[in-house]
């Protein structure tokens, strides 16, 4: 844990963070102290919520002192304006770094802006890049349709598909960039596999862990250049924020904090705040999560009406293994066909007295989706039915509340099936 305050004026810090110190902490205890002085401003408990959008200088001396010293995307012993950083969103990104066992971390203000911002400032004109085929649907929108436009090319592979990986590299690769578990199949990846390739290539590798977070995945351990997170989801956890993190090393998030600076999707200190204060209870929000997902897909992959469930724990999974060896947890998102067609589907969803009808996950309250229609009901059936988004699959992402309850929800409702 790093011990000086990003809070107090004047700290000297990096973030606030000193990486891989007191490494032998438990992730829950980190994910309480991490990031945050023992001594804060006004000897408050918490990190305050700086609310400011400007920062002042005493006299003319000190602002040239800072003009000559410490350029908006250096690290700062003082800040000069909100969109190059806020105290509050910093300690909230020190934790995260910190969870991550990586040296930094940016906030940004949506899981879509830490995706865009990282491409945007690892790609240029002539260059091109890898994806796998199941990422998040809007980030393969983003490759398609805006990156193109660029003259950045892109090519899909298969996920789990190493060889494809391997094969597709070209002279100017210079990302692959991936998802893991991904949406809505939780497929995993094998990430020291995935960064031998890159490695020996000299292409760097991201990946987002929206849906394992710190606490179940920590891909930078296994050579992984970077990671990104949707805090909307579980970081944040409570269904009432929207932000995003780009975790890596110094050499990449310094320039990220460069085009943040210009770009300005930035996240406001309260938002920070709440963030800080999801981040707090991760570990034994996951451990609920964890608990719940594991008895929740044996429920339903026992139950007659359910013809398949996708989830990394269970030994039916196709990334089974790698998920086993990688992961300490597999998180509380299951996807599952019923056995019928797509409104019987429909029917056992409006059944559900717990679970509620929305897209986004990893809140503390369990929702409930039919892909096919919450994010597919434009796409041509028959692109989607290739992707294996058929009308019968159902996407659970399950909260906090008592297992039990949830198990005996999901039992009545599927009489409605
Ligand atoms: C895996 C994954 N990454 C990124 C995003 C985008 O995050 P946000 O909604 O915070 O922009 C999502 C949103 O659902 C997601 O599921």
């Amino acid at each position: 844990m790093q011990t000086v305050d990003p809070t107090a004026a004047n700290s000297v810090h990096r973030n606030g963070h000193t990486p891989k110190e007191d490494s032998s902490l438990s992730p829950l205890t980190e994910a309480v102290h991490a990031g945050e002085a023992r001594f804060r401003s006004h000897n408050s408990l918490t990190v305050p919520i700086v609310q400011t959008s400007t920062y002042t200088f005493d006299n003319t001396a000190e602002l040239i002192d800072y003009v000559e010293n410490h350029m908006f995307w250096d690290v700062p012993e003082r800040e000069e304006y909100g969109r190059y950083g806020n105290p509050t969103v910093r300690a909230a990104e020190a934790k995260i770094a910190a969870l991550d066992k990586a040296e930094d971390a940016v906030m940004v203000s949506s899981g879509m802006a830490a995706i865009t911002n990282t491409m945007l400032i690892l790609l240029s004109a002539g260059d091109h890049f890898i994806i796998t085929e199941d990422c998040y649907r809007r980030t393969r929108a983003f490759c398609r349709t805006f990156l193109t436009r660029f003259g950045i090319e892109c090519t899909t592979v298969r996920p789990g598909d190493y060889d494809a990986i391997e094969a597709a590299i070209q002279p100017n690769t210079r990302l692959i960039f991936s998802e893991s578990p991904t949406n809505p199949f939780l497929r995993c990846l094998d990430y020291a596999r995935l960064a031998d390739i890159a490695q020996r290539h000299k292409v760097k590798t991201a990946v987002d862990t929206t849906f394992g977070t710190p606490m179940n995945v920590r891909p930078i351990e296994y050579g992984i250049d970077l990671v990104i997170h949707s805090v909307t989801k579980y970081l944040g956890g409570h269904n009432d924020l929207l932000a995003g993190c780009v975790v890596g090393n110094y050499s990449i998030t310094t320039a990220l904090r460069q085009a943040q600076g210009v770009m300005g999707a930035v996240v406001d200190p309260h938002c920070g705040y709440l963030i800080l204060r999801g981040l707090k209870t991760l570990g034994l929000r996951m451990r609920q999560h964890n608990a719940s997902g594991m008895a929740v897909a044996r429920f339903l992959e026992d139950h007659p009406k359910v013809r398949r469930v996708w989830y990394p724990g269970l030994e039916s999974h196709p990334d089974y293994e790698v998920a086993a060896r990688t992961m300490q947890g597999f998180g509380g998102v299951i996807s599952f066909e019923i056995d019928g067609d797509g409104p019987a589907a429909s029917r056992f969803i409006d059944a559900c007295r717990i679970p509620r009808i929305g897209p986004s996950l990893g809140g503390v309250e369990s929702l409930i989706e039919q892909p096919s229609i919450i994010s597919y009901y434009d796409t041509d059936p028959e692109v989607r039915l290739a992707l294996g988004i058929s009308d019968e699959l159902v996407r659970l992402s399950l909260g906090i509340e008592e297992t039990d309850d949830l198990i005996a929800d999901l039992a009545q409702a599927l009489e409605s099936a």
